[in-house]
């Protein structure tokens, strides 16, 4: 295959049970399995084009030339699938980013995930989705969910041709998420830096591995019979406990800042006057709050005594990655 366009959309997805370490840097497999929900609110839509008369691979991200450090970053991953189906064709890959404004979350989870499908669709591969997430999964660990919609396992798999996702619930109930961005500076440590730092320093770190294995174990089952303060209460006990392995990394670290720690006490106290919700945090310190759908504006009410509208996202839930257009893609 010498040319070619495919145009492809994935959301991003926050994780309800953790990804935070992996056994296998090189091949991105995970030291547990992760399990999270795929949301509407944000979004990446990538158009690939193969093109023999290009010298090298172009990146453009929202319109802009991007630098050759990050455009060997994208060279590198297309490479996996130019090697694995004979490629030769240089690659143009255009990117623009649907985050709401001044949110911070650009993802490399949607990132990945929507680069694998355009290039599938771009050169005719007719790779199926699941194997797809196992390329998506290369690029960053946290892309290999966001292949599908709804509520997702990354089942970490014993190798690279088994470590993959699979749909487990559209979760097409009454659930979503409000997003309070705290800051959207640079992160203080990557997520890839900060699970290297934990798992070779944190004593608490296989503790942390093992209670995620029952978590996720309770929290299918929770899904299975809808049960969302189960899944709220895992869900936030997941992230604060991987939060703590941080605590205890040499040197250590931590993503929270004092807005960060205001939101989680409103959170609970809410919860504690009967509004249901609970919070996730993640490489940064933006926290999201799970909610039912109906509640939400309850929720955004509650909370913009303290934080101001722009700062507040909603989100329902997103589906899985699927091709665009022409004419969607000039949208
Ligand atoms: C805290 O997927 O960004 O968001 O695999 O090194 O690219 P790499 O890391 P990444 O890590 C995500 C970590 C997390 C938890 C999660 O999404 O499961």
């Amino acid at each position: 295959m010498t040319q070619g366009t495919g145009r492809c959309r994935a959301h991003t997805n926050i994780a309800l049970i953790k990804y935070w370490g992996k056994q296998d840097e090189q091949l991105f497999l995970p030291m547990n399995s992760s399990l999270s929900l795929t949301l509407n609110a944000f979004y990446t839509d990538t158009k690939v084009t193969l093109d023999q008369a290009l010298k090298q691979d172009v990146f453009l991200l929202n319109h802009q030339k991007q630098s050759a450090e990050q455009t060997l970053k994208i060279s590198n991953f297309l490479d996996l699938f130019r090697h694995k189906y004979s490629i030769s064709a240089k690659i143009c890959v255009e990117s623009i980013n649907h985050v709401p404004t001044a949110a911070g979350l650009a993802s490399s989870a949607s990132a990945f995930a929507a680069l694998a499908g355009a290039i599938n669709e771009a050169a005719r591969l007719n790779i199926g989705l699941q194997e797809l997430s196992t390329f998506a999964r290369r690029g960053s660990g946290s892309a290999t969910r966001s292949i599908f919609g709804g509520f997702v396992e990354w089942q970490k798999g014993t190798c690279s041709t088994d470590s993959f996702a699979i749909p487990l619930d559209d979760a097409a109930w009454d659930i979503g998420m409000l997003i309070v961005v705290v800051n959207h500076r640079e992160k203080i440590i990557s997520s890839r830096q900060g699970m290297k730092r934990t798992v070779e320093t944190s004593p608490f770190y296989p503790a942390w591995v093992k209670s995620s294995e029952k978590d996720l174990v309770e929290m299918k089952k929770a899904i299975v019979t809808k049960d969302f303060s189960k899944i709220g209460e895992l869900a936030e006990s997941s992230a604060l406990k991987m939060h703590a392995t941080m605590l205890s990394a040499q040197p250590p670290f931590t993503y929270f800042e004092p807005d960060s720690i205001r939101v989680i006490q409103r959170v609970q106290e809410l919860r504690k006057k009967g509004l249901e919700c609970y919070l996730t945090m993640d490489a940064g310190p933006n926290v999201k709050i799970l909610c039912r759908l109906t509640d939400m504006d309850k929720l955004k009410q509650e909370l913009s005594t303290e934080f101001s509208q722009d700062q507040m996202i909603l989100s329902g839930v997103g589906s899985g990655i699927h091709s665009l257009s022409e004419n969607e893609w000039l949208l």
